[in-house]
């Protein structure tokens, strides 16, 4: 006879685990036993980590993986769930602040974020596969809107995630048939930025964050809270959005960055804007 789940013994620190290397910080969903579901544990964790990391020196760009077989296979329907609503609603909303509290500083995190999605990702995992800028998937992932499978709804800004990156009826058929789309899939409706066989999966990702890694970070910065901002606002408050954030830019060295930039390419022919980035080493730190 199946024996019923338990809770996972595992102390919170263990739930999350990375790594940083040559400037990347490779951040790890860490239940692979429980492929990687998120239980409040591992949501305090998380915002911990990424709040380690985030202000570091040597962590140019964060990339969000998973241990094992999953990326995440979303909420943690035992710990996350069926625990926390025995508690009572004080016990649900703090639970639900920490995890959508993660999510959040994830969508605004003041360093370029890459999610490698190398397995399973399920409903409370769009939360964090929209909080990453960039995703990359093996093609052998599989994702999915089960929550319709377990009598709910897509919460959690699931439904948001899925509404706001694929088209219309694409989300509107995965939401409501519960049936998982491949890497591939996910890549054609928008989901994630692209997919790409899994053994080929890291170098792929590592690629990106190398070519993140020689961009001025102030600007990566500024340029990802402006894609972000911009999806509801008017033409107008967009460019007004934008205008005040390059000014703002400014007081981080953006001006500094910019005559250097320009110089390199209008002064010394060093590079061309339209092919490659300027050398970022040269900017003055004064
Ligand atoms: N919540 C709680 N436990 C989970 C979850 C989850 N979301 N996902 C996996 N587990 C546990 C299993 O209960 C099992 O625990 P046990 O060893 O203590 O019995 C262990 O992880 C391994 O899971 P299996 O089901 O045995 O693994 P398998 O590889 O056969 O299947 C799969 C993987 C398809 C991901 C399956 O585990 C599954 O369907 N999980 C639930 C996915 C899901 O619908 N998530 C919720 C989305 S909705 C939301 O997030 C709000």
């Amino acid at each position: 006879m199946a024996m019923p789940s338990k809770p996972d013994p595992r102390p919170q620190e263990e739930t999350v685990k990375y790594e940083v290397t040559d400037g990347v910080a490779w951040v790890y969903f860490n239940r692979p036993d429980k492929r990687n579901c998120m239980s409040p544990k591992l949501n305090r964790q998380m915002k911990i980590v990424l709040e380690e990391l985030e202000f570091r020196d040597d962590v140019k760009v964060l990339v969000l993986t998973g241990e094992g077989s999953s990326w995440t296979a979303g909420m943690d329907l035992l710990e996350y769930f069926r625990m926390t609503e025995a508690e009572g609603l004080g016990a649900i909303r703090k639970s639900q602040r920490e995890s959508y509290g993660w999510f959040e500083r994830l969508r605004w995190y003041e360093k370029p974020t890459v999610a490698m999605i190398n397995g399973w990702c399920f409903g409370g995992g769009y939360g964090p596969l929209f909080g990453c800028d960039i995703a990359i998937a093996s093609e052998d992932a599989k994702f999915g809107l089960s929550e319709i499978n377990w009598g709910i709804l897509p919460g959690g800004g699931a439904s948001k995630v899925a509404q706001e990156l694929m088209p219309f009826r694409k989300a509107m058929y995965h939401a409501m048939m519960g049936e998982n789309l491949t890497g591939k899939q996910a890549e054609e409706q928008g989901l994630v930025t692209e997919c790409v066989p899994a053994e080929k999966l890291k170098e792929r990702v590592q690629e990106i964050c190398d070519a993140l890694k020689k961009k001025d970070g102030h600007a990566l910065r500024a340029t990802k809270w402006t894609m972000r901002r911009m999806v509801d606002m008017t033409y107008d408050n967009g460019l007004d959005y934008q205008i005040r954030a390059q000014e703002a830019l400014h007081s981080f060295g953006g001006k500094e960055a910019r005559l250097e930039a320009t110089s390199q390419f209008l002064d010394k022919k060093e590079f061309k804007p339209g092919l490659s980035t300027f050398d970022t080493s040269k900017v003055s730190k004064d």
